[in-house]
């Protein structure tokens, strides 16, 4: 027999029940499934499931048992006001890069900004920014292939067409002259224990860690951003709740000014960012 809807969320919440939000996952999974809002999951709690969403349920509760991050398993992540298509190319983003957009979106901007956002890939940052303002020109710039194409159908199902997205070696092919450079690149370090757990586990390596102690793609893109930046443009790059102080020294040591760092919603050193004088 088929069970209803309450019936396959309290069998779901059992599997899930040694992770972190059960009872959330199981809703969540079981709404994309059914595409229903999940209100209308207790609405009509008695309502049987067909033999299809049942299998799909199934299967889907099955890999989150495994530990495969819901937004793998559903295929997207909310982000800012957009919904982005997610897949194993690159990062899910993450609720703290949302700092790095509200610190864009506080700061004075001229009008036609051109902003530069390095290791884009879902497009993420790129989108948010580009969809606040639509008469900025917005560039996204990933290595992996898979993740600007993610970038550009992203783009696409959120209707916005002031974002482009380019392959590249983060600044390498591309052209000076940004108001503002932002990047939460791959700032862990390759002998962080923490890669062995939760989440991260299924998120590509080169998304995640960079040498010198996750800190040689920050040294790469501070250089790059010196000479792409207008005078009075800034740079802000996202970094490991540790990295702080590093990351100030790296900016200083380039010639940046302004330098500070701010924290995100858990009070943790987040966001630096600096300006070029
Ligand atoms: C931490 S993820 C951030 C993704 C996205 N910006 C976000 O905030 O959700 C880092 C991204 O940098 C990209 N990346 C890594 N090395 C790169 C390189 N040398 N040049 C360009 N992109 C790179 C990865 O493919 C990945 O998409």
């Amino acid at each position: 027999m088929l069970p209803t809807q309450e019936q396959a969320l309290v069998w779901a919440r059992q599997r899930l029940e040694a992770g972190e939000s059960p009872t959330l996952d199981c809703e969540i999974i079981l709404t994309h499934i059914l595409d229903c809002s999940r209100a209308s999951l207790f609405a009509w709690p008695e309502k049987p499931l067909s033999e299809a969403h049942w299998q799909a349920f199934q299967q889907a509760i099955e890999r989150r048992e495994q530990g495969e991050p819901v937004a793998y398993i559903i295929g997207e992540q909310g982000f800012w006001n957009l919904t982005l298509k997610t897949n194993p190319s690159t990062l899910i983003p993450r609720p703290e890069t949302e700092l790095l957009v509200e610190l864009v979106q506080s700061m004075q901007w001229p009008p036609a900004t051109r902003l530069l956002d390095l290791g884009t890939g879902t497009g993420a940052i790129a989108l948010a920014l580009a969809g606040e303002h639509p008469d900025w020109q917005v560039v996204g710039v990933d290595y992996n292939a898979d993740a600007v194409h993610l970038a550009v159908h992203n783009a696409q199902l959120n209707r916005i067409t002031n974002a482009t997205f380019e392959q590249g070696f983060w600044a390498q092919n591309v052209q000076t002259g940004w108001h503002c450079v932002v990047s939460n690149p791959p700032y862990i370090d390759p002998y962080d224990r923490h890669l062995q757990q939760g989440d991260v586990r299924f998120e590509p390596l080169s998304a995640l860690v960079s040498e010198d102690a996750g800190l040689a793609d920050i040294k790469i893109i501070t250089k790059q951003a010196w000479q792409l930046l207008y005078k009075g443009g800034w740079l802000l790059l996202e970094h490991g709740f540790d990295q702080g102080q590093v990351v100030r020294d790296i900016l200083l040591a380039s010639g940046f000014k302004q330098v500070q760092t701010e924290l995100d919603y858990g009070q943790r050193e987040r966001v630096t960012l600096g300006q070029k004088p």
